[in-house]
């Protein structure tokens, strides 16, 4: 998997005086269908989420409020991205790993995910993950 393949994707924006909406249907404005929604929030000042990559799940990761970074990495490249905005947000498929850090004071991250929670799933380990990844070159 290269990182080309990890993609900002615009959502919906409905504005309105009244506040703005914005909405997320699977399969179709975020490329898989959603089986599990997971967020991430009070996170302190300086603290770091993921290190992990994930073998058959696809996520989608929203700045529902406040803001995060995100360094994706496949393999020898990485690339960090800043979400800071609720309609946007970043899809990252398998055997991509990601680390967060730079969570702003309230940040809220969303998750949309392809899969139910499985820690099969998951490496946890980075030079496993390398390994699989030039394993599967
Ligand atoms: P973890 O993957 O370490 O969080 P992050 O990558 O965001 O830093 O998950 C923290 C704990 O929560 C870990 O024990 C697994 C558990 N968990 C679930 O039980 N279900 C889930 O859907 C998720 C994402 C995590």
């Amino acid at each position: 998997m290269s990182l080309q393949s990890c993609q900002l994707i615009d959502l919906p924006k409905i504005s309105d005086p009244r506040g703005n909406l914005t909405f997320i249907e699977g399969g179709h404005h975020v490329p898989f269908p959603i089986k599990r929604v997971f967020y991430l929030y009070d996170v302190p000042g300086g603290a770091d989420r993921g290190g992990h990559a994930l073998r058959r799940c696809h996520q989608f990761l929203i700045a529902i409020s406040g803001s995060f970074d995100v360094v994706v990495e496949a393999g020898s490249e990485s690339r960090r991205f800043h979400l800071n905005r609720s309609y946007y947000g970043l899809h990252l498929p398998p055997m991509i790993w990601r680390e967060m850090d730079n969570f702003s004071s309230g940040a809220v991250c969303l998750v949309l995910a392809s899969e139910c929670y499985s820690e099969d799933d998951y490496f946890r380990d980075h030079d496993q993950f390398l390994s699989a990844v030039e394993a599967g070159k």
